[in-house]
């Protein structure tokens, strides 16, 4: 059996990892579950092993599950590596909310100003995390969910040996989404292709029955009701046509980029109103632990869809299960682009629909991108390496070069004044810079 570790296990999202793992005991068999967090998720952590405890019993699986906060005896001898944790907890993502909206830019958890100080915060312990797993588990799989998730990909395939693949919950939720267009029950009956970044790709195929069924499924869209957006995301009507025109369907995190003031009007009202998504979140997770602590509860409450993550436990399982059983089937993850998105380099992390092989993803090709398009996900991208480049070294200038090229930050004061605020709300989080 398999030695499987998760990372961040206090995070409310574990009781869906753990109904992935029972839905595949037959296929995917766990020898032993260690779950790994910090002093200040202890509290949160008992009460998830307690409830995974539960669940396994209720499902008749007999499986040790370890708790500490020792990550390096999680991590010895560990097939399968799931990372979840959120650096600085919740409190940091408020932070860089209200920070944002405080210097009238968006506040958002892996966008503009919000994405740079989670990758700040994030990376050092992530590549601290694979260095470790260098030694201790030199041919574990590290399944990265952690936000920003294809920055924390792309530094770990840059700066490890660690074999190592970025997962997001987007494209579950946009294929979900494209099978109530499409009026059919089961995701795998269409292919699905999208490329781009993390929070930033482009679905460019769906195809069923020997058609691409993209054009209709935009006219669907375009009408108004878009089913493909989490539940993070307001559900704004894309403008006419727009979709139409592309001839490709931007995930919802694009609105943030062709959307940008009605987002910021929206987000604004919202921070004024009930609060940042992080505010509301906390709530939320609140809500969610008391739901958990009740010791009758051994399923995953429906109250868990609130959250805009629902659905990633199908990825992680799944994932897990294809490179463990060498499915080959097509996932969308966050790998080496290796050519797949020509006009990007070889080396950077991009979000594809991928074979699943035990070797790894093996990305597809996808057709070029529109010049436009392409340009703004080579934009996208420098700002995605200068800031790995920026939390690894420290450097101040690194990092205003990061900002100044993404489309969701201001310039001038307004970016230096903010910057320092962001600096030193995380002076114990960040490298020092
Ligand atoms: P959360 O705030 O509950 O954090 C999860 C746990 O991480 C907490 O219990 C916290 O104590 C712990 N933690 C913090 N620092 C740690 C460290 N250094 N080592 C180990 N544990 C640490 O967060 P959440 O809302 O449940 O989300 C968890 C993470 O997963 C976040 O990074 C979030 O952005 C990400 N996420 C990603 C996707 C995706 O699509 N990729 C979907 C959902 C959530
Ligand atoms: C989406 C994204 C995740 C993100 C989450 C936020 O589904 O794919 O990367 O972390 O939503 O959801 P939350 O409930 O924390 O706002
Ligand atoms: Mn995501």
């Amino acid at each position: 059996g398999l030695k499987l570790v998760v990372i961040g296990a206090g995070s409310s999202y574990t009781p869906e990892l753990m109904e992935g793992i029972i839905k595949r005991q037959n296929e995917f068999p766990i020898r032993e579950l260690w779950l790994v967090d910090i002093e200040d998720g202890r509290e949160k952590m008992a009460i998830i092993a307690g409830l995974t405890r539960r669940m396994l019993e209720k499902n008749g699986l007999d499986i040790p599950v370890y708790e500490t906060l020792d990550r390096t005896e999680a991590l010895l001898g560990a097939d399968f590596v799931c990372s979840q944790f959120r650096a600085g907890c919740l409190d940091a993502r408020i932070s860089d909310e209200r920070i944002s909206l405080k210097y009238d830019m968006i506040g958002q958890e892996t966008n503009g100003l919000g994405g740079f100080a989670n990758a700040c915060r994030t990376i050092p312990i992530a590549l601290a995390i694979a260095k470790e797993m260098e030694q201790l588990c030199p041919d574990a799989w590290l399944l990265n969910f952690t936000n920003p998730s294809g920055m924390v990909t792309e530094a770990i395939l840059k700066h490890s040996t660690v074999k190592t693949v970025g997962l997001c919950n987007v494209p579950v939720i946009m294929q979900k989404g494209i099978a109530s267009a499409l009026g059919v029950s089961d995701i795998n009956e269409f292919i699905m292709q999208v490329a781009g970044l993390n929070h930033f790709i482009f679905a460019r195929h769906i195809y069923h029955e020997g058609k691409d069924k993209l054009p209709q499924v935009i006219e669907l869209i375009s009408e108004g009701n878009d089913p493909l957006v989490p539940k993070n995301i307001p559900p704004f009507k894309w403008p006419d046509r727009l979709l139409a025109n592309m001839g490709m369907i931007p995930c919802p995190y694009l609105r943030y980029y062709y959307m940008s003031d009605d987002m910021y009007r929206q987000e604004l009202g919202e921070a004024q109103g009930e609060g940042t998504r992080g505010e509301i979140v906390k709530e939320l997770e609140r809500e969610l632990f008391e739901i958990y602590r009740n010791p009758e509860l051994a399923e995953k409450p429906k109250a868990l869809e609130g959250r805009g993550g629902q659905y990633y436990s199908d990825a992680a399982c799944e994932l897990m299960s294809a490179i463990y059983n060498d499915k080959r089937i097509i996932m969308h993850v966050n790998t080496r682009n290796d050519g797949a998105i020509a006009g990007l380099p070889d080396d950077c992390a991009v979000e594809v629909s991928s074979m699943i092989t035990r070797s790894g993803p093996i990305p597809l090709n996808v057709e070029p991108f529109p010049e436009d398009v392409l340009r703004l996900i080579q934009l996208m991208k420098s700002f995605e390496q200068l800031t790995i480049e920026a939390a690894i070294s420290g450097n101040r200038y690194t990092a205003w070069r990061a900002l100044v090229i993404n489309p969701l930050v201001k310039s001038g004061q307004l970016l230096e004044n903010a910057l320092d605020e962001v600096i030193e709300y995380n002076k114990a989080l960040m490298p020092a810079f």
